[in-house]
């Protein structure tokens, strides 16, 4: 049962009533938890702004409603504060015959979705011809967690990882392996020379990108100074106004200065790093056209070259392989994994579809499609005849509508496509996909300590694995450490230890990335992320461990103490606000799926961890005054751990029985 949905459905006509509105969602969002518990559980400030739209005083509207409102059953007191708050304290008989009922069900009192919708849910999807690196991470999780909330609530998903297997990274290896591969090392291990050729090819290309660079950008540099120099050469005026302006000027002009020298200074960086090395100066003179070559490849493997397309058959099960790996270690599963190759053949009638409509118009060779609220058109096919990643993206939506009939798409892709994304929905909502609702569902950077993008001192973007194998390291110090000091000596065995450190060390980094709201940056800190206390996995899972050690210590026959009636009694402040919160799981799942923001989740995981926790310092268990409080409370902590446990897992996240 959902208390919230439940107080929104019997307030619903009384504000329609009150209002004389037929629409009342905005009065409806109004009904929210209350942020204090001195204002009892939940609150409605509809009163407010109604009283403003009907000129009445709003505590006169607040009576009014709380009047006609029917919640006898529901809350023991409505209370009229302030201007005209109605406080609402959910009734105790209420909560505890709620709370019984949701320790005998497997959905722990959240209900399936009456009018379930079909889900296709684009995550992770990484281009597979270079190795996973930390930017994946988030794609990848934030899709997994919502997959499985949206299956919980009822709905159907289909989990699609759209892999980048046709692309330019693809010409790229091509390219590197029939110039520069060392066939013993693709022997041993083909992955591994396949992506040092990657790098190679790109540092290469990278290289001549920024010598052709230098020039412009010390143009740009001295246009920059010109510009410093004669802001600077400005006298004070005097109006203060004016001046103020003045110096605001000069300190963006000082700035944009710095950051052109910056520009420069990358790359002559990347220009020294290939000219301090040999072998790398004489391969990048060898291949002056390495970045139109590369294209050239990839090209060819588009129009079936022979020697490029089984090249590319060789290297592509290997490269999906290695990223299999990474999903095995994860939990992340997929139900189709097509790949942008899938979608090849039907790009043609992608276009040309696009021109019976009216859509698309040749524009200096080019097909594209001109969109209104934007500055440039949609490219669907470029003069060379090439397709782009739009069309792919077209085409994607075409055999989605087809195959599953979606009523939504989610794309977990990060910030910097969604200027792709709003043309993409532009373009399917005018053309083949009118009825679908498409949501970019962005997501902001992973930042080192000092704010930049993380990465390895090296300078190559932290390769996934090593990131997991770090953080299982760590996380076996953390649970030795832990192990070590427990009063009694140490009570896990080495096996155990590591399991946990798996468990603990994979938990803290889908956490941390979770608990933050997805649309902001946020900083990657191994130590941050496995705290003891605080919002982290490590906590969660910890709170989880306490309550399976109560049950060791207590010997608790867990199934028995299930199956058993007596119902769970709430005499204590604290056992009334565990329950409560215990009740609220259905809300917060709500909340996960309204802006696909599992924060929503961990958010609450921690509300409900530090309820337990408070619930567990003043009301003893094992040691309660009687034994009907104390199974009571047995079974407040068993539901507890299962709401923890559920909750957990919906983020992709495991439980261990000791820590
Ligand atoms: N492979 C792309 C990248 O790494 C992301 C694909 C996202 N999904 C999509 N349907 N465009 O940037």
């Amino acid at each position: 049962m959902n208390i919230l949905a439940e107080l929104k459905n019997r307030f619903r006509d009384v504000l329609a009533e009150v209002s004389g509105e037929t629409d009342v969602q905005n009065l409806l969002d109004m009904i929210k938890p209350a942020q204090d518990a001195r204002f009892g559980d939940y609150q409605a400030n509809c009163a407010m702004p109604l009283g403003k739209r009907l000129g009445k005083p709003p505590r006169e509207v607040a009576e009014e409603i709380s009047n006609k409102v029917r919640l006898d059953d529901l809350c023991s007191q409505t209370d009229i504060a302030g201007p005209g708050f109605i406080n609402l304290t959910i009734d105790d008989r209420w909560i505890t015959s709620q709370v019984n009922t949701a320790r005998k069900e497997s959905r722990l009192g959240v209900a399936v979705n009456a009018n379930p919708q079909t889900f296709i849910l684009d995550y992770s999807s990484p281009n597979v011809a270079k190795p996973m690196h930390v930017g994946h991470i988030r794609s990848t999780v934030i899709g997994d967690s919502l997959a499985r909330t949206l299956r919980f609530l009822g709905h159907q998903v289909i989990a699609d990882n759209h892999l980048g297997d046709w692309g330019t990274q693809f010409g790229m290896i091509i390219y590197g392996y029939k110039h520069f591969v060392n066939a013993e090392a693709y022997q041993q291990h083909e992955v591994r020379e396949l992506s040092r050729l990657y790098r190679l090819v790109n540092q290469l290309i990278d290289y001549w990108k920024s010598k052709g660079g230098v020039a412009a950008q010390q143009e740009e540099i001295a246009r920059r100074e010109t510009v410093v120099s004669e802001l600077e050469t400005v006298e004070p005026s005097g109006d203060k106004k004016e001046d103020k302006k003045h110096r605001k000027a000069l300190g963006r002009a000082r700035d944009q200065l710095t950051q052109a020298c910056q520009v420069l200074e990358s790359l002559k960086a990347k220009i020294q790093t290939v000219e301090n090395d040999e072998v790398l100066l004489q391969q990048a003179q060898a291949h002056p056209e390495i970045a139109r070559n590369a294209l050239l490849e990839t090209a060819q493997l588009h129009e079936g070259d022979a020697t490029n397309r089984q090249l590319w058959e060789e290297f592509l099960p290997k490269c999906r392989e290695d990223i299999q790996r990474v999903y095995a270690r994860l939990s992340v599963e997929f139900d189709v994994e097509y790949g942008e190759s899938f979608y090849h053949e039907m790009l043609p009638g992608v276009v040309s579809g696009l021109q019976e409509a009216g859509l698309a118009s040749e524009s200096e060779g080019a097909q594209c499609v001109f969109l209104d609220d934007f500055e440039t058109p949609m490219i669907v096919q470029k003069s060379d005849g090439a397709f782009l990643y739009a069309t792919t993206d077209l085409a994607t939506i075409e055999y989605r509508m087809q195959q599953w009939q979606a009523d939504e798409i989610l794309y977990v892709v990060d910030h910097r496509q969604s200027e792709h994304f709003q043309k993409l929905f532009a373009v399917a909502n005018a053309w083949n996909a009118p009825q679908v609702q498409m949501h970019h569902i962005s997501f902001g950077t992973v930042l080192d300590e000092s704010g930049r993008p993380y990465k390895t001192r090296s300078g190559d973007a932290v390769g996934l694995e090593g990131l997991l194998d770090e953080a299982v390291n760590k996380a076996y110090e953390v649970v030795s450490a832990n192990d070590d000091s427990k009063p009694n000596g140490s009570e896990l065995s080495e096996e155990m230890r590591r399991h946990i450190a798996d468990v603990v060390g994979h938990g803290a980094i889908k956490y941390a990335d979770l608990s933050h709201n997805r649309t902001s940056d946020y900083v990657f800190s191994y130590d941050k992320m496995m705290a003891l206390e605080g919002n982290t996995a490590t906590y969660m899972q910890y709170s989880y461990a306490r309550v399976q050690s109560i049950f060791r210590k207590g010997d608790v026959d867990l199934d028995a103490l299930r199956q058993s009636e007596s119902a769970i009694l709430l005499g204590h402040a604290a056992e009334r606000a565990l329950a409560m919160m215990i009740l609220r799981y259905s809300e917060a799942l709500e909340q996960v799926v309204e802006d696909y923001r599992p924060n929503q989740l961990t958010n609450y995981l921690f509300d409900l961890a530090k309820r337990f926790s408070s619930f567990f310092e003043q009301c003893p268990v094992l040691k309660s005054e009687d034994e009907a409080i104390k199974q009571s409370r047995l079974k407040l902590c068993d539901l507890t751990g299962r709401v923890i446990a559920h909750g957990l897992d919906l983020l992709g996240i495991g439980v261990v029985d000791q820590m």
